[in-house]
């Protein structure tokens, strides 16, 4: 294999070897064997920081299910928030196939009846709905509650009678309009209770499940929330080894320890370190060894790479007051309180909170027992910024 491809950062870039998340997918596993028995499991609403592999997860878990016959539809949800004209779409492609013409047709009119702000027209020549939302002010969800429900109460039926069920899987849920959000998770609430074979498979920032509670009280008994973690010090070794091993690449435990220490566990950071290692490989005979010193003698190259692309996107697209923010923390021991932060700006709470909040929903900074960073390094990479403040 052409060491160019054997490690691959990027956002959404499936690994070659998707390390320490068995337990996760096990959960998956346990779902899709649920439903292939007849059986309707708990929808699962994985979440994590960004980089730490939800998407990757998601679109393996999605490959598997395809395999094993489960109708299985792919959402990202931008910032905009619009999720329902796109399970609009994914339950008018099930009906397609599994359903009549005309059991079709009664289906989406009788939802889409309450379905004011969207359009849809209907073609029976050729099968084919087109949605779109009206304009983007009567965008207003007020009757999705109702409708998805009834658009579920349909297909559900159909579903069960062909013995197919359908997985949604939706990444950057925590972007779901509230009404949107508020209608989801009720439809499927409300399918479980009738035991119609139609589950989501979510994923999201930890705001994500913050945002669900605000919803729905009974999001718990719907849902079950695995948390995506950095990954360990063996995790990183088979992240490594297991693709590397491919190429005649192979690492002491020194040189592991090495990376796992300047990467934090962090998935992304892992490819790219390996990435780095790969690109100076280019002169060596394969099989080759790579060592501690190996990996110490690419370290600033590997910082490099991330302060001029990953920390500096972080960083430059953040406002004035975003950066100055993030400034303070990073001269703060996080995690620190908001009262710290407001102090050393000299500024009140109330003064810094829109800028905190902007910066929680962009998945820079998280609030969980205290504000930190979410991903590794930031606050050196702060420091090393020719703009931190001197002090
Ligand atoms: N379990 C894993 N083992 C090895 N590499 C991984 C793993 N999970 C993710 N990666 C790598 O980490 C990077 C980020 O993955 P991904 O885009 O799925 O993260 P994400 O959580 O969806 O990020 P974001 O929140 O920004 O969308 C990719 O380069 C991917 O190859
Ligand atoms: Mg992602």
């Amino acid at each position: 294999m052409n060491l160019k491809y054997i490690y691959t950062p990027g956002a959404g870039k499936m690994p070659k070897y998707l390390a320490g998340r068995n337990k996760q997918i096990e959960i998956a596993l346990s779902a899709f064997e649920a439903l292939n028995e007849g059986e309707v499991p708990t929808c699962i609403a994985y979440s994590g920081y960004r980089g730490v592999g939800k998407t990757v997860l998601l679109n393996r878990l999605q490959e598997t299910a395809e395999s094993q016959g489960i109708s299985s539809y792919h959402i990202e949800i931008r910032e905009d928030g619009c999720l329902i004209p796109r399970l609009l779409e994914h339950c008018r492609d099930f009906l397609n196939d599994h359903s009549g013409i005309e059991k079709l047709k009664n289906v989406f009119q009788k939802a889409s009846g309450a379905l004011k702000s969207l359009e849809l027209s209907f073609s029976p020549e050729n099968r084919e709905f087109s949605i779109s939302k009206k304009n983007s002010g009567s965008y207003v969800a007020m009757y999705f509650s109702q409708s998805l429900e009834n658009l579920f109460e349909a297909i559900g039926p159909i579903a069960k009678a062909k013995g197919q069920s359908l997985c949604f899987f939706i990444d950057e849920f925590q972007y779901a309009s509230p009404d949107e959000m508020d209608a989801f998770l009720g439809a499927l609430h409300r399918t479980s209770q009738l035991s119609y074979p139609i589950i989501a498979i979510i994923a999201g920032t930890p705001e994500m499940i913050k945002k669900m509670y605000d919803k729905k009280t009974y999001i718990e008994r719907l849902f079950v929330f695995p948390d995506l973690m950095l990954l360990s010090l063996t995790d990183v070794g088979e992240a490594l080894s297991v693709p590397g091993k491919k190429a005649g690449l192979s690492y002491d435990k020194a040189a592991v320890k090495a990376v796992y220490k300047a990467t934090g566990g962090y998935p992304y950071f892992v490819q790219v370190y390996g990435q780095i290692l790969c690109a100076s490989l280019k002169d060596k005979d394969m099989p080759f060894k790579i060592t501690e010193s190996f990996v110490d003698d690419q370290h600033d190259n590997y910082l490099k790479q991330l302060d001029d692309n990953f920390y500096k996107i972080r960083y430059n697209n953040r406002s004035k007051s975003e950066q100055n923010f993030l400034f303070a923390m990073a001269s703060l021991t996080l995690p620190c309180n908001t009262n710290d932060v407001a102090r050393y700006l000299g500024k009140t709470n109330k003064q810094i909170a829109p800028t905190l909040a902007k910066l929680k929903s962009k998945g820079i900074v998280a609030n969980d027992n205290g504000l930190y960073f979410t991903v590794p390094g930031f606050t050196e990479y702060l420091k090393r910024h020719p703009d931190y403040p001197k002090q």
